[in-house]
């Protein structure tokens, strides 16, 4: 039998509504059965974990034909370490986590969790790939909506694209990307009429504003151009993203070298060198470094090293 801790535990863990805490004492009870040479029972209790755990895991959905190559759903794999972020948008990401797991405990006091997000930044500072970290996080399928995309195919017809869009939010719960969604105000969006544009504008504000499901509604924007007072009303919290300080640029630097990361690296030169470069170019330079590395049968990227590549990324871009 269980012993009275490993019960105790389950019944706490049950009420915590912690499902993996749950299966982790579970597990160790199968264990413990086994140990006590009860091997059938022992397996029944792990079959059961492992049949409720994969209930638990997101489904992929087949979307509705005509939504096809406009929302684009992957199970993100992104773990919440590997982004490097302001302190300050660190601890919105964490309050909406923690928000999410205790959603029930804010319900019971008619509050709900924070679930409607703006992300504002220059390309390439991590917006979508906070939206991954999120649903890695809190286990939900990632629906991505290009609204560029959306705006240029279905010219017209883009306010009841959004409406189909937003019935799926409110029916399969998950998290809901609307990438450069600064589209629906750009000339890209081909909108001649200004008046035009306001109203899909307005639509897709309305649809925000009447969404009552628990799905993650996250929009991200290069451009904060057009985005007025109206909007910010109706976003539960609003992440201002930019290009790493000296701290983040090391922090970065450090994970993506991982082991490869030179022993007595003189930080001082990579730090200036790779100042006023976005994440998502830095991260490309350690990984151009790296391979060069492997290449040559080296286990180390010295300092020079990357700065080279640093150099041609940055060359790169500015089309020299
Ligand atoms: N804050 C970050 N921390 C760690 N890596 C990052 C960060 N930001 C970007 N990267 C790296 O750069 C890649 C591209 O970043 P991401 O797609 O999140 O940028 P973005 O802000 O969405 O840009 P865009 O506005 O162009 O869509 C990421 O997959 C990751 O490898
Ligand atoms: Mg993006």
């Amino acid at each position: 039998m269980a012993t009275a801790e490993q019960i105790k535990s389950l019944i706490r863990s049950h009420y915590s509504e912690d499902k993996e805490r749950f299966f982790t004492i579970a597990l160790q009870v199968a264990a413990h059965e086994a140990k006590q040479g009860h091997i059938a029972l022992a397996h029944d209790i792990r079959a059961i974990v492992d049949k409720v755990r994969k209930k638990d895991r997101p489904k992929v959905i087949p979307f509705p034909q005509n939504l096809h190559g406009l929302v684009f759903t992957e199970e993100a794999e992104t773990p919440q370490s590997a982004i490097v972020l302001t302190f300050s948008v660190n601890r919105r990401i964490d309050r909406v986590i923690h928000e999410y797991r205790q959603q029930n405990k804010l319900k019971s006091h008619g509050l709900s969790h924070r679930r409607k997000l703006l992300l504002i930044g220059p390309p390439g500072t991590g917006k979508t790939m906070t939206a991954r970290v999120l649903a890695r996080e809190l286990r939900l399928p990632l629906h991505t909506i290009q609204v560029d995309r959306l705006v240029t195919k279905f010219m017209g017809e883009t306010s009841a694209k959004l409406r189909q869009i937003f019935d799926l939010v409110q029916q399969e719960h998950g998290i809901y990307l609307f990438d450069e969604f600064d589209a629906i105000g750009s000339e890209r969006s081909m909108y001649n009429d200004v008046g035009e544009m306001r109203r899909v504008l307005n639509a897709f504000l309305q649809f925000i504003e009447q969404d009552t499901s628990d799905s993650l509604i996250v929009a991200a924007t290069n451009e904060p151009k057009l985005l007025d007072h109206a909007l910010f009303r109706r976003f539960d919290d609003v992440l201002y993203y930019e290009a790493p300080q000296a701290e983040n640029r090391k922090r970065l630097i450090e994970n993506v070298l991982g082991t490869f990361l030179g022993a007595r690296f003189s930080w001082k030169k990579v730090l200036s060198e790779s100042k006023g470069l976005s994440y998502a170019e830095i991260d490309q330079a350690c990984r151009d470094a790296i391979k060069n590395a492997i290449l040559n049968d080296k286990n180390k990227v010295n300092a020079l090293q990357l700065i080279e590549a640093v150099k041609e990324r940055r060359g790169a871009y500015q089309g020299r």
